[in-house]
């Protein structure tokens, strides 16, 4: 795989995404797989934060401890379905601020829409971690990573459970600063921009809205 792309190996994963690919998985369950997994991709893609050392006392000795010391966080799911991951990646890091940005498909054109954005006033000076179970064409989340570019962002990476090679294409040519974490890397999109074999559609899955 490329640089700046990392996918998660496990088998424990392994076992959990055929779990969500299942048709006859329900919302509860699924909701339940995407936060755990997402929780387990912010940890992976969060590797290189920076540290500071200081010392804590032990009920036995005196040792270095360390505590992250880099810029703040921003979390940043793209409508609807990354909202599925923002509470496991809270779990990693429960003070990061969140921004939303509201993207669909056209079911006509395949383009993104974006819909709505509202971010946290200092987005600029955070390192910014994007959310979306499903990197597909690439569309929506390079539309959403020109947007928090064009607020400023320099720092960002985008978590998905699920990509396409089409998408992470897309993505390393019009973003290769990014890094890109995903937990299963498929074979292809369908004619509908549908990955093969992936898991359907990741909203309605999880809202229950089909
Ligand atoms: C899905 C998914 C991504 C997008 C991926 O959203 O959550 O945002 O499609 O496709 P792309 O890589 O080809 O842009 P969708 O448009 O279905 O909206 P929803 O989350 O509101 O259901
Ligand atoms: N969006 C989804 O939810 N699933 C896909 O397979 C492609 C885009």
């Amino acid at each position: 795989m490329q640089e700046h792309v990392k996918i998660l190996d496990h088998p424990v994963i392994k076992h959990k995404i055929s779990i969500l690919r299942d048709i006859n998985t329900g919302s509860n369950e699924f909701r339940s797989i995407i936060k755990e997994i997402a929780m387990i991709l912010a940890y992976e893609a969060t590797k290189d934060l920076e540290l500071e050392e200081y010392e804590v006392e032990t009920p036995i000795a005196k040792t270095t401890g360390y505590k992250l010391s880099g810029k703040k966080l921003g979390i940043v799911p793209i409508l609807r379905a990354g909202l599925g991951m923002v509470d496991g990646v809270l779990e990693v890091f429960p003070a990061a601020k969140i921004g939303h940005i509201g993207m669909y498909r056209d079911e006509e054109t395949l383009m993104p829409v974006e819909y709505y954005s509202k971010l946290p006033l200092d987005v600029e000076k955070r390192d910014i971690i994007v959310i979306d179970p499903m990197l597909a064409t690439g569309g929506s989340a390079c539309d959403a990573i020109d947007n928090l570019k064009a607020k400023g962002c320099n720092s960002i990476r985008l978590l998905s459970i699920i990509a396409a090679p089409e998408g992470i294409e897309k993505l390393r040519e019009a973003h290769p600063d990014v890094e890109i974490t995903v937990a299963q890397l498929d074979e292809g999109l369908n004619e509908n921009s549908y990955i093969v074999p992936g898991l359907g559609d990741a909203g309605d899955r999880l809202f229950g809205t089909k």
